[in-house]
């Protein structure tokens, strides 16, 4: 009673607090499909690294890479039931609980980095945090990070031309953006997890993929694919998601410290994506077992004529407001 009477004024967070502490912290699971060495793999751990030093090691995120806790199909489904806290997914996985995050997929629809970086902090980016599908599935979205644009690559042959595409098959990563999009090129796609990938390349179940120059190093598919073509003809980039029930639940006084923390990650992620993914592609010209070929400005236009069936086809979908909003940010 008299120890009640004294802390009357505080509230409930800053008493529950107190029950953590180094050698008994609060513990955030953060589990990602992406290796160590990639860029959200890096950004991820320096974001572990923060809270650690800000909070004094009463928060410990705890990191599982390399889809090891859980793959694309799954990190979801796991973030809603809140058997992990906190996800980094491509944003185009999404696409489960609002079709519009495919507008990542829209063929052409970012110019360069500085788009990207304008639309992260737009409105229109916020607008997708506030759907209610996110809330109505006790999840709340908390920051944008950058990955890069895409780039094709075949094992087949090089691909500059429209025809070139045709009747291969491409590894997806989820949506039917993405299907549209082969298809407009007269190619197959079939949706396969990340963690996946490397093997199905390996034994021909597709005969290419597209991915950020960093992540095709880092997953090592130059060990798979013979032909590499930079076209960034679309973007991959990552949202942060956590679990909202067991977010609200972290006492206040450490939850200002891990959002800061993320701030800073974000931040962080920001100046590594460029940069990792400039630093990639001349790794994979050195190796010299991948073909790389650089697209003219005039060869991506033939290509982006090429997709544009994609924009009749999915504008409705994605919401003309999205793709003006974006657009409107050039
Ligand atoms: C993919 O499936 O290609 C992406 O989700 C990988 C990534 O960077 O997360």
């Amino acid at each position: 009673l008299v120890l009640a009477a004294c802390g009357g004024g505080g509230s409930n967070e800053a008493t529950s607090s107190e029950e953590y502490t180094a050698e008994n912290p609060l513990i955030i699971k953060f589990s990602h499909v992406t290796a160590i060495d990639s860029v959200k793999g890096k950004a991820a751990d320096y974001f572990a690294q923060l809270v650690d030093e800000k909070t004094e090691g009463k928060v410990k995120v705890e990191v599982y890479p390399s889809s090891q806790l859980y793959g694309d199909a799954d990190e979801l489904d796991a973030l809603m039931s809140g058997n992990v806290h906190m996800i980094a997914p491509s944003v185009t996985k999404m696409v489960k609980l609002d079709p519009r995050w495919q507008y990542v997929d829209m063929p052409f629809l970012f110019e360069n980095e500085e788009h990207v970086e304008a639309f992260f902090d737009s409105e229109v980016a916020q607008s997708l945090f506030n759907a209610d599908a996110l809330a109505a599935n006790d999840i709340m979205g908390k920051a944008f990070w950058p990955n890069g644009f895409k780039n094709f690559s075949s094992n087949k042959n090089q691909l500059v031309k429209p025809e070139d595409f045709a009747g291969q098959k491409f590894r997806a990563q989820a949506g039917k953006v993405l299907e549209a999009q082969f298809q407009a090129l007269n190619a197959g796609s079939a949706t396969i997890s990340f963690g996946e990938t490397y093997a199905a390349l390996q034994q021909g179940t597709v005969d290419g993929t597209e991915n950020p120059h960093n992540n095709f190093d880092t997953m090592k598919f130059y060990e798979v694919q013979k032909y590499y073509t930079v076209s960034e003809h679309g973007r991959l980039d990552y949202a942060i998601f956590v679990n909202k029930s067991f977010w609200e639940s972290i006492p206040e006084d450490l939850r200002t410290l891990v959002d800061e923390a993320l701030n800073e990650a974000t931040t962080y992620a920001q100046e590594l994506a460029a940069e990792e993914n400039a630093k990639s592609l001349e790794k994979i010209k050195a190796l010299g077992t991948v073909e790389v070929y650089e697209m003219s400005q005039e060869e991506r236009d033939v290509l982006k004529e090429a997709m544009q069936p994609v924009y009749d086809e999915f504008s409705e979908v994605i919401t003309q407001e999205l793709i003006d909003g974006i657009n409107g940010l050039k």
